[in-house]
């Protein structure tokens, strides 16, 4: 078996007992953290910035996964690689030179990922997916935790794993939004390495017991 990753998005966490959160991820089965990073102007909601980024990196013990929904990401790629993120992506759609990004995350240490919106093909990524460590398929219109799960994700999950394969490449496809037990195993089935959960993790009754549950059904 391929090694699967689960990853709670803290987006859906009680920020009021941000700390007990992370301690429980730490402590449970998942296996990286998602940090999502909204600016109001590319999505039409904002998350939290630097200040709660820090706090989370002082606690958590496990890969830092950053999603940045934000324009002009190259002006912060430095300031989340001294915060502690280990992987940072960046949204196809706010980058116009894609290529220079992706080398400048690298170039800070960090693992670089690359997300697409439903609406942006897969295809887009053909000629430069050996550059890119993650690709980030939204499987939600980004800006909001606890939406539904849009179906066309598997054909796109199913594409960008032939492209990954053609070119040889060693990018992990990961899956955001809208996962829970009812898709994870398929998700995993059509390609994927990857799952966030949010609202699925961070709103059940027992959250170990239900990411221990969603990694049984992933691994
Ligand atoms: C959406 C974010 C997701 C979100 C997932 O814009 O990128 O990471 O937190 O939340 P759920 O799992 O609730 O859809
Ligand atoms: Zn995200």
């Amino acid at each position: 078996m391929k090694p699967t990753y689960l990853a709670p998005s803290l987006l859906a966490a009680d920020f009021a007992n941000l700390e007990r959160d992370i301690k429980m991820v730490n402590a449970s089965e998942a296996d990286w953290f998602h940090v999502d990073i909204m600016d109001g102007v590319f999505v039409p909601n904002i998350s939290f910035g630097m200040p709660v980024v820090q706090a989370i990196t002082r606690h958590a013990t496990k890969v830092i996964d950053v999603h940045l929904m934000i324009v002009d990401p190259d002006r912060y790629i430095q300031t989340f690689a001294d915060l502690g993120a280990t992987h940072l992506t960046v949204h196809y759609e706010a980058c116009t030179h894609l290529h220079r990004t992706l080398q400048a995350i690298k170039a800070a240490g960090m693992k670089a990922g690359v997300a697409l919106n439903p609406h942006t093909p897969v295809d887009l990524l053909k000629d430069i997916i050996s550059d890119i460590d993650i690709v980030i398929i939204m499987s939600v219109n980004p800006g909001f935790g606890g939406q539904s799960f849009i179906e066309n994700t598997y054909k796109k999950i199913r594409s960008l794993k032939e492209i990954i394969i053609t070119h040889n490449a060693s990018t992990l496809i990961e899956i955001d939004g809208g996962v829970t037990d009812q898709n994870a195993a398929k998700l995993i089935d059509s390609g994927a390495d990857v799952l966030v959960a949010g609202s699925f993790v961070f709103k059940a009754q027992d959250p170990v017991e239900t990411i221990s549950q969603l990694k049984k059904l992933i691994s």
